[in-house]
């Protein structure tokens, strides 16, 4: 049984678009599970009304099996993480963290381990005798998650709990949090627009836009087979080039064609997804700027070589990003930096690449639904 299960949840605001259209969804027991999405998604609304703290228009709220319609946050066993303002400002990391477990009845001993633990993994065990007036941002917002994962709750429910951590913080803690779930297994629910804490901590995501669910996936399906346009250029980073295209035969061969350049296409991928059956209308192509490779200039001519210029450059340590402009198209490229130390080119410079036919995707140009992904095992690694 799940321990959350989640369905035709709807809740409106006013009259405008619904902020939840209907999501359904289960997080089972032990699962640590994101909500991805944008700003304005209704990740949010959701923690709310699993916790209780708003009423769903419509739908179903499951928490251990019982239907909790009429039961108030304080008898539902569930532990939200709020920010670090919530915190008890008279009282020390200790005594802030120690209450809600008092409130429980937990023996001094118990509660004494548990603390020592969550805080020692969140990097305050030092500061258990401060108050939060004299710890920083960071550190409240440390000691307000040691609060919420100190309890033995059923599910515990956070909204983007680490967002406002520097990025070196933040690094150390998604590593963490991972851990401290494992070690507590813990049954989390986790709000993020964050797709790198979303795919480096969750067992499954569940990618939200304008009040409806998306896909339901692990990292990696979400990452490799994307249910439609919309997941395919939210997850992922740089985000998936896409393509408006046609698709047409090619003498014996396939090709999609933009109004800037053809990309050939495999047959046997064509004809396993159905492909050549289609009717004529537009596609949209997707390509992950990993997928495309600078090539020397000589290759230009060669299947799938398109020649551009630079647009701009962005170089990031030990990768490099190049938008690549061909006609009136602007393409991103992700690249390892070149060891050799050779110079970057200049805006404008030519540029050649190669688009690897074995890692296209292809989206229906209406409807945004996937119509084919790469075969598994062709990718090759990034
Ligand atoms: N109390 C409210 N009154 C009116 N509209 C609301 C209220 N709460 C949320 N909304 C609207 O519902 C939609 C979803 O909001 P929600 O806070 O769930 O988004 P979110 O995914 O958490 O976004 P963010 O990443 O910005 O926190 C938004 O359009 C928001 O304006
Ligand atoms: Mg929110």
């Amino acid at each position: 049984m799940a321990e959350l299960h989640i369905e035709g949840l709807e809740r409106r605001f006013g009259s405008g678009k619904p902020a939840l259209d209907g999501i359904s969804f289960d997080v089972a027991e032990r699962e640590f599970v994101f909500l991805l999405g944008p700003s304005g998604a209704g990740k949010t609304t959701t923690l709310r009304l699993t916790a209780g703290l708003d009423h769903p228009d419509a739908g179903r709220i499951l928490l251990g099996g019982r239907d909790m319609a009429g039961i108030a946050p304080r008898e539902r066993n569930v532990a939200m993480v709020y920010d670090k303002h919530s915190l008890y400002p008279h009282l020390n990391v200790f005594e802030n963290m120690a209450y809600p477990l008092r409130l429980r009845g937990l023996t001094d001993a118990d509660m004494k381990a548990r603390i020592d633990r969550t805080s020692e993994i969140l990097g305050i065990g030092q500061l258990l005798d401060r108050r939060p007036g004299q710890l920083s941002g960071g550190q409240q917002q440390r000691v307000a998650i040691g609060r919420a994962l100190v309890r033995d709750a059923s599910i515990y429910l956070m909204d983007e709990p680490i967002s406002h951590l520097d990025a070196k913080l933040r690094a150390h803690m998604r590593v963490e949090f991972k851990k401290l779930q494992r070690e507590f297994a813990a049954t989390i629910l986790y709000v993020s627009h964050d797709q790198l804490e979303a795919m480096t901590m969750g067992d499954r995501i569940i990618v939200l836009d304008q009040g409806r669910v998306q896909q339901i996936g692990t990292p990696r399906d979400i990452y490799d087979r994307p249910a439609n346009r919309f997941v395919a250029e939210f997850v992922g980073e740089p985000a998936m080039n896409t393509l408006t295209c046609d698709l047409m035969q090619d003498g014996t061969g396939w090709k999609a064609v933009s109004q800037d350049f053809a990309v050939h296409l495999d047959v046997a991928w064509v004809q396993r997804h159905g492909l050549q059956n289609r009717k004529p209308g537009k596609v949209v192509l997707g390509l992950r700027p990993q997928h495309l490779t600078l090539v020397p200039s000589e290759d230009t001519g060669q299947p799938n070589v398109e020649d551009g210029r630079v647009y701009a450059v962005e170089t990031l340590g030990s990768e490099t990003v190049y938008d690549i402009e061909i006609g009136g198209t602007v393409l991103r490229l992700w690249s390892r930096r070149q060891a050799d130390g050779r110079p970057l080119p200049a805006i404008g410079a030519p540029l050649h690449f190669r688009v690897n036919p074995q890692a296209l995707h292809l989206f229906d140009a209406e409807t945004g639904l996937a119509l084919a992904h790469p075969d598994p095992g062709l990718v090759p690694a990034e």
